[in-house]
């Protein structure tokens, strides 16, 4: 069998273990003669999958029953406007964290429904760096802190959640979602398109903490929008091949020791990979250091026409998907939980190869 190394921002490389699984039971799940795609979102086969894939987040988190678990449709990007469409009104106020595209999204849509107030804006540095809390400043009765934990395209990352004295966080997790531990009694809610860390794409994970829904006031949302309609239940035909797979994966985390072990490898790996960085200025990281991801590397060669050379000498090696995002240029390793410390070891090693060659 013929696998590459894998550094795809997203959707991103899976667990060959979940994917064998997967093909094993496509035809035939668990001897029905039909896969799980194939059957009904109320039947025991699925209902069965979703409650799995709910205890387990539940316990990989450490959420202790207290959030709701949801899975939508619509990614990450629907919750930018989900979220303000049930916690924000016009004449309320929330806080919102700019590290760059993606909160920029989200705070395009809350726009569209009440006073958005930004806390910081990391524009005029390029999305270069994370805020020091000393630099938030939150508007009076913020309705929620909104944040993006993990910056896909620029490689920074929170390395602790921002302090708000008590505002309820609500963080944009899609691209670190159980990459390692979070102080769970700081957030009201946590979402995350699951093709990085999680699964395929086509299902969003949405916890919503059971006492922050209830602050839900507003008179007229519709029904599919409205958070409390799937609280408590599968409310429609949910993404079944998503979830199942979703599953897997969550299952395949607690086998290899959950969030300790996740947050030790990816330690690991992203220390590895910015030591080669660093060792001498042919190669230079776009993140400020106190800043850096450990899910998404980025960094930059001393000109394009040497990136686009890494690029294809690279994928000729077997490492592919290290394009930088298009509106970041340079190159990108994405190393989220999947991908394997011998993938890490091989793109240093070709690291060494290519400065040796055109350093
Ligand atoms: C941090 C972050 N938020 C949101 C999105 C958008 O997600 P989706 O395509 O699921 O809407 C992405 C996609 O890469 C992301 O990295």
């Amino acid at each position: 069998m013929h696998r590459v190394h894998n550094f795809s921002a997203g959707p991103a490389a899976l667990p060959e273990e979940v994917l064998e699984i997967a093909q094993n039971e496509l035809l035939d799940y668990h001897g029905q003669g039909r896969s799980i795609m194939e059957q009904s979102h109320r039947g025991e086969a699925y209902t069965k999958v979703d409650n799995e894939a709910k205890e387990r987040l539940n316990r990989i988190l450490g959420l202790n029953n207290d959030f709701h678990i949801m899975f939508l449709q619509g990614g990450a990007s629907s919750q930018f406007m989900q979220v303000p469409f049930n916690f924000l009104s016009e004449n309320e106020s929330a806080d919102y964290i700019n590290t760059g595209v993606w909160s920029n999204k989200a705070i395009k849509e809350a726009r569209l429904f009440g006073n958005v107030h930004e806390s910081y804006n990391g524009e005029a540095e390029g999305f270069s760096r994370i805020p020091l809390d000393s630099e938030l400043n939150f508007s009076e009765q913020s309705r929620y802190v909104h944040f993006t934990s993990n910056n896909t395209i620029y490689g920074t990352q929170f390395d602790h959640e921002p302090e708000t004295n008590g505002i309820p966080l609500i963080c944009d997790a899609s691209s670190d979602f159980i990459s390692r531990p979070i102080d769970l009694p700081k957030y009201g809610m946590i979402y995350a398109g699951a093709q990085k860390n999680l699964g395929p794409s086509g299902v969003t994970v949405v916890l919503i903490r059971k006492d922050f829904i209830k602050t839900i006031s507003k008179p007229a949302i519709p029904t599919i929008l409205d958070y409390r309609t799937h609280a408590e239940r599968i409310f429609n035909t949910p993404p079944t091949f998503a979830v199942y797979m979703v599953n897997l994966v969550l299952k395949w985390v607690e086998e290899q020791g959950g969030i300790p072990h996740f947050e030790k490898l990816n330690t690991k790996k992203a220390d590895i990979l910015y030591s080669q960085i660093d060792k001498d200025g042919f190669y230079r990281g776009t993140a400020q250091k106190a800043s850096r991801s450990k899910m998404n590397v980025t960094f930059r060669l001393p000109d394009e026409t040497l990136e686009e050379r890494f690029i294809k000498e690279a994928a000729e090696n077997e490492l592919v998907a290290l394009k930088g995002h298009r509106s970041a240029g340079g190159i990108r390793a994405s190393i989220y939980n999947a991908c394997k410390l011998s993938s890490v070891e091989a793109l240093v090693s070709f690291m060494d190869h290519f400065r040796n060659k055109y350093g």
